[in-house]
């Protein structure tokens, strides 16, 4: 393939990843988005392969690498839960930060005795840049995998002057930057190149290991947005504008949704990546005294079908724990048994419920619940005083009141569903446990709050049984 063709193969590839980022903005056109994504995606890596910068002889350790690594992916792929979605996800931004730092490591030790003059620094800048995103990039997203996947706990670890570490590992970065782009010989520069890569991987590792549990879904899409500038920098080491394009698009998709995230969660960008919020989840509720925190209501599976039966209006709010149990579908069938009986049914969604953006979308979209009952958060918060029932399904954080009445609490301000202020709540879950943000819930307590203990979908299934009794 020639040089020409290659590059009218990128840019082909480049307008379907627009298309498919486009399409991946709304869930109806979003089978359309991924498919451009698939096809723009093929166009690029047999351009890349029959490029003019391949080589015959390379072609085979390229299919080889291909089909190792493609197996390994179908293989992940196939046997992930819903739930290790967050973590796969963080895996992956580890293997392009990793791609990054190995790119530019050989770059360096292909060009560093060809390039001259204005040329060489360019390309230095480009690789120390780049090996310098892709540290971050690897050893944040690594600690990020351990938190999500409950490998590593959710407690901020905050160490004395931490910010004045950070500081101090950068002043040594710019440093030895400087003496890197000065670097006489290949060995010399390799020295700075190496120190410059341990501070960045102990920078990631510091960075993430000092944001709280509550505040992972920020840095979920940080780390995101931080592999779109890995892979944008290795394209420039690489001379690769498809790279370029492609990695600036993801970088600036990431950085936008960090933004959105922080909003959803109302949070300061710069004090999510400062660190300190959230603790650790999972504790059962208590008040300071350690006595639990007040009285809670339970019902059964029958009474929940009665009370469903009798509303004219039903808000449902799912959570992490209908991903869990995978409730997704029993949740559809119920919907459709109290729409066929006339009953207004709806879904409320959190920005940050589940583990990750559009958690709760994906499953919903996968048991099929039509998209036009589907709302976010602020289309529907204040139709609850109007709501006879709302139904928690295994949601905890983004329900709780303490974000608006308690400012103490580490989840103050973050806005929430208030689905306290329907005639009755209905909160599904196992137990008293907290949840993410490891905060209790005063929700639990409330006169007009009912609690269904068990599995999600089990419950939902008796809820089920009893509406066809
Ligand atoms: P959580 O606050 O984590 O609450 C989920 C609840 O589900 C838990 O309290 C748990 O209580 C219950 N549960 C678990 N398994 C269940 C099962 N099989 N059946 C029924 N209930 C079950 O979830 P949320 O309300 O969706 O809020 C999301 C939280 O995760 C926020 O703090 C958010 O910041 C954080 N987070 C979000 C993301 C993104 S991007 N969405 C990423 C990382 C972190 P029991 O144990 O008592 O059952």
């Amino acid at each position: 393939m020639t040089a020409s063709l290659a590059t009218v193969a990128y840019i082909g590839a480049t307008i379907l990843f627009i298309l498919s980022l486009g399409g991946l903005s709304s869930p109806e056109s979003s089978r359309r988005g991924n498919l451009y994504g698939i096809i723009g995606m093929t166009i690029a890596v047999l351009a890349t392969i029959f490029g003019p910068r391949v080589t015959l002889a390379g072609v085979p350790w390229i299919i080889a690498a291909m089909v190792v690594g493609g197996s390994i992916g179908l293989y992940a792929a196939r046997k992930v839960q819903m739930t290790q979605m967050p973590e796969l996800v963080a895996l992956m931004h580890s293997l392009v930060g990793l791609a990054a730092c190995l790119v530019g490591f050989a770059s360096y030790i292909d060009t560093a005795v060809i390039l001259e003059g204005a040329e060489k620094a360019i390309h230095e800048v480009e690789i120390y840049v780049g090996i310098l995103i892709g540290a971050v990039t690897f050893s944040g997203s690594i600690i990020a995998f351990g938190k999500l996947s409950g490998r590593i706990g959710g407690k901020p670890l905050l160490l004395p002057a931490r910010h004045w570490i950070n500081l101090l590992g950068l002043l040594i970065v710019i440093w030895y930057g400087r003496e890197f782009i000065h670097a006489e010989t290949a060995s010399a520069g390799m020295i700075p190149l190496a120190v410059m890569t341990v501070i960045a991987l102990l920078f990631g590792i510091h960075m993430v290991m000092a944001i709280g549990g509550a505040d992972m879904p920020v840095v979920v899409s940080m780390l995101n947005s931080y592999s779109g500038w890995a892979a944008a920098a290795t394209g420039f080491m690489l001379s690769n504008d498809l790279l370029i394009v492609t990695g600036a698009l993801v970088g600036s998709s990431g950085a936008i949704l960090s933004y959105i995230m922080c909003r959803a969660m109302n949070r300061n960008f710069i004090s999510v990546i400062a660190g300190g919020f959230g603790t650790s989840g999972g504790a059962v509720a208590k008040k300071p005294d350690g006595e639990p925190a007040g009285e809670v209501v339970p019902v059964s599976a029958q009474e929940t079908a009665q009370l469903l039966k009798d509303a004219k209006s039903v808000i449902i709010v799912p959570g992490y724990g209908m991903a869990v149990a995978q409730a997704q579908h029993a949740v559809r069938e119920i919907v459709e048994h109290l729409r066929e009986k006339g009953t207004k049914v709806r879904f409320g969604i959190h920005p940050v419920a589940g583990r990750m953006p559009g958690h709760m979308n994906v499953l919903l979209a996968e048991a099929k619940v039509p998209y036009d009952i589907v709302l976010e958060m602020d289309e529907i918060n204040e139709d609850f005083p109007d709501t006879d029932v709302s139904m928690v399904i295994g949601a905890n954080d983004i329900v709780n009141p303490a974000a608006q009445d308690d400012p103490t609490s580490p989840i103050a301000g973050m806005p929430v569903l208030e689905v306290w202020k329907a005639r009755t709540s209905i909160v599904m879950k196992r137990s008293m446990a907290s949840g993410y943000a490891g905060v209790d819930n005063p929700l639990f307590y409330k006169e007009n709050n009912r609690m269904l203990f068990g599995d999600a979908k089990k419950t939902l299934e008796e809820v089920l049984g009893a509406f066809r009794g």
